[in-house]
């Protein structure tokens, strides 16, 4: 049975780390597989549209991704295009409670990934898809969206 993990917050150090690959020996291990079930419940649980292995407490490049057909979980997951088309839009973490800010993304990228059973993998995304990646992928270099966000904004301090 997956299991509920705790988030870590900001100013936590393991969210600035870099994140190492995941060798394919290491990812058919079951400890791997059990953390990345683990995340996907986790990220469902809180709401969250994407997920990122250091918010857990682990340094691996790993994400989870809630996309509106199911579930991704991207190991070693690595954008080979970026769209020259950027846009602005709102984001928040769970890492970075009550936070949210306006953050530049490019509007389209390609990402290759090895999947749960560690096949190579390539997907195309564009708009929310394409953002959740970026954003995932920034906390495997240690980089929050408060880094790169404009018109930060602190959400009522009741409104969990
Ligand atoms: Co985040």
């Amino acid at each position: 049975m997956a299991k509920i993990l705790t988030i870590l917050t900001i100013p936590n150090q393991i969210l600035r780390k870099k994140s190492e690959d995941v060798s394919s020996k290491k990812l058919a291990e079951k400890k791997l597989q059990a953390l990345a079930l683990n995340m996907v419940k986790t990220m469902k649980e809180r709401d969250g549209v994407g997920l990122a292995a250091p918010q857990v407490g682990e340094n691996i490049r790993l994400i989870t991704v809630n996309t509106k057909d199911g579930v991704l979980i991207l190991f070693n997951p690595k954008i080979t295009k970026n769209s020259f088309a950027k846009e602005w839009a709102e984001e928040g973490c769970l890492s970075v409670p009550g936070v949210y800010g306006k953050v530049r993304r490019n509007k389209k990228i390609n990402c290759v990934y090895f999947n749960i059973s560690g096949e190579k993998k390539k997907i195309s995304a564009e708009g929310l898809l394409a953002r959740v990646i970026q954003h995932e992928i920034d906390h495997l270099d240690g980089i929050l969206f408060i880094d790169k966000a404009k018109d930060i904004q602190k959400a009522d301090s009741i409104n969990l």
